[in-house]
């Protein structure tokens, strides 16, 4: 196995495969940062990240791509992920082949992974917080968010993640 993907010329983008680890692709142009964010990858991280923005996509159009070496994602980053990139490809990476591929599921209830910008919502308050808990739905091709406490409902889902 080749560890990088062959150069057919010299216009060609190119990223390297990875030996182990986690491939994160389709995910909607532009929210490749927002999917690093939700894995905790900051300049403290020591693995190897390949990220690529707006790149051509048949399917998409456009869309970005995260590698990250050494990770396997959990259930709560996979459903972070599908609350902002819902058509994103996992793939799961071992000694360069992958063993897993699979496309990200919105969740239809997610509890503790968004934070109610209402103030007065009771999964706000202070003495005794509740975990917070939505209802996610697809609206106008947008991803939903509706907090089961207040009746709250959030579109821009990212600047409201935990
Ligand atoms: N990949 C990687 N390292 C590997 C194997 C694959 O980085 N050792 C990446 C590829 O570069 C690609 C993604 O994983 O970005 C999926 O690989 P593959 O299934 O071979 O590509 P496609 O057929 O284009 O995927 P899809 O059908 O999901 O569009
Ligand atoms: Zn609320």
């Amino acid at each position: 196995m080749k560890d990088f993907e062959v150069k057919k010329n010299k216009r060609e983008l190119v990223i390297s495969k990875i030996k182990e680890g986690t491939v994160i692709d389709h995910i909607s142009a532009g929210k490749a940062l927002l999917v690093l964010k939700i894995l905790g990858i900051d300049e403290r991280t020591r693995e190897t990240i390949s990220l690529a923005m707006n790149v051509p996509s048949k399917k998409m159009g456009k869309k970005d791509i995260v590698k990250v070496e050494n990770k396997f994602i959990n259930e709560e980053e996979l459903n972070k992920i599908a609350l902002i990139a819902p058509n994103a490809t996992i793939n799961l990476i071992k000694d360069y082949e992958i063993v897993k591929k699979f496309k990200v599921k919105l969740p239809e209830v997610v509890e503790g992974i968004i934070l109610c910008p209402n103030k007065t919502c009771i999964s706000n308050a202070k003495r005794e917080p509740i975990k917070s808990r939505f209802y996610i739905s697809v609206k106008d091709g947008e991803v939903a968010a509706k907090c089961h406490y207040c009746g709250k409902v959030l579109k821009n889902i990212a600047e409201h993640l935990l």
